[in-house]
């Protein structure tokens, strides 16, 4: 492998991680994590700036960014919400991001449509990050939701894996099976309403993989032997009617009494914000890593990635 596949290159979806180059990510993340446990902070990013575009809201994709930009030297421009730029007054994407790539050395970019950050790649003279293109993709967060099961687990092949919520537009939920359809012998639940079920086009690329998929409507069926319980929220601004949002939005409700039939050895994530699928009683359960390694893990793996596209 060459030694740094990532060096100055776009991270558009999560087809771009394979298991070889996956390797290098997990062994920095791993040293990113010591650095900030021993150190708190580096400067190998001195001088670089990183500008986060994001035209939708954000918490943790933003603060993580920032603060891993941070932590290793780096400076930041920091674009959050439309109303303060340009954009406002009609400015295009490629032109916002002609002029953020003049002013720094990499960008992050949140849109809300499909697509947005392979046109802003194609505009930017620096290397862009895509940070969720509307109902599209997140890849650093699939990033961070595999090293999380495999820092875990200590492997992914083997696993069952069970995706839950509103699979139609979750973007995580479609990076993160995308990741994990590599390794053989994974099994992947696919729990969802009728009308949220996993997009046909991407359930027909993950059946050419050696993994197994089910897909069905109620947890109760596969709970039992599910590894990872990885749920979702219903993502309320992709719905045109919100009558229908309102009718789904609490499908499944995670409690400390449905995990009463779930795996001793389980853990459960959730890419956040939740907004009602999993009781505040399930945090204290030491299964539950949303609040914990999950949140962690996103600080430590952008670092990881900012080092590897940034520096040779
Ligand atoms: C997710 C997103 O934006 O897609 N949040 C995140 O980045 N952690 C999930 C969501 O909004 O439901």
């Amino acid at each position: 492998m060459k030694q740094n596949p990532f060096l100055a290159v776009d991270i558009l979806t999560a087809d771009q991680f394979t298991k070889e180059n996956l390797q290098l990510v997990v062994r920095t993340v791993k040293d990113m994590e010591k650095l900030v446990l021993k150190k708190g902070a580096n400067d190998i990013l001195k001088g670089k700036i990183m500008t986060a575009l994001f035209y939708e809201p954000s918490s943790r994709t933003f603060g993580s960014f920032i603060t891993a930009m941070q932590r290793l030297g780096g400076g930041f421009i920091p674009l959050q919400g439309v109303t303060y730029s340009s954009v406002s007054k009609g400015e295009s994407l490629p032109d916002t991001v002609r002029t953020f790539a003049n002013y720094s050395d990499i960008v992050v970019i949140r849109h809300p449509e499909v697509g947005s950050a392979k046109i802003a790649a194609e505009f930017s003279s620096k290397p862009v990050i895509n940070g969720g293109d509307g109902v599209g993709e997140h890849p650093t967060q699939a990033l961070l939701d595999f090293y999380t099961i495999i820092n875990h687990f200590g492997k992914i092949a083997g696993l069952t894996i069970t995706m839950v919520g509103d699979l139609l537009n979750g973007r995580t939920i479609h990076s993160l099976s995308r990741i994990l359809s590599q390794y053989n012998g994974v099994k992947l639940n696919f729990v969802s309403p009728k009308l949220l079920k996993l997009p046909s086009e991407l359930k027909s690329r993950l059946e050419l993989h050696k993994i197994i998929i089910y897909e069905c409507e109620k947890l109760s069926e596969v709970l039992s032997d599910t590894d990872v319980l990885y749920i979702t929220r219903v993502q309320k601004e992709r719905f045109t009617d919100l009558g229908i949002y309102e009718k789904l939005k609490h499908h499944y409700i995670i409690t400390t009494d449905v995990l009463k039939n779930a795996k001793k050895t389980a853990i459960v994530m959730h890419p956040f914000p939740r907004v009602g699928e999993i009781s505040m009683d399930v945090d204290n359960d030491k299964r539950a890593l949303y609040i914990t390694d999950q949140m962690r893990n996103g600080m430590y793996v952008r670092m990881a990635l900012l080092k590897l596209i940034l520096l040779p």
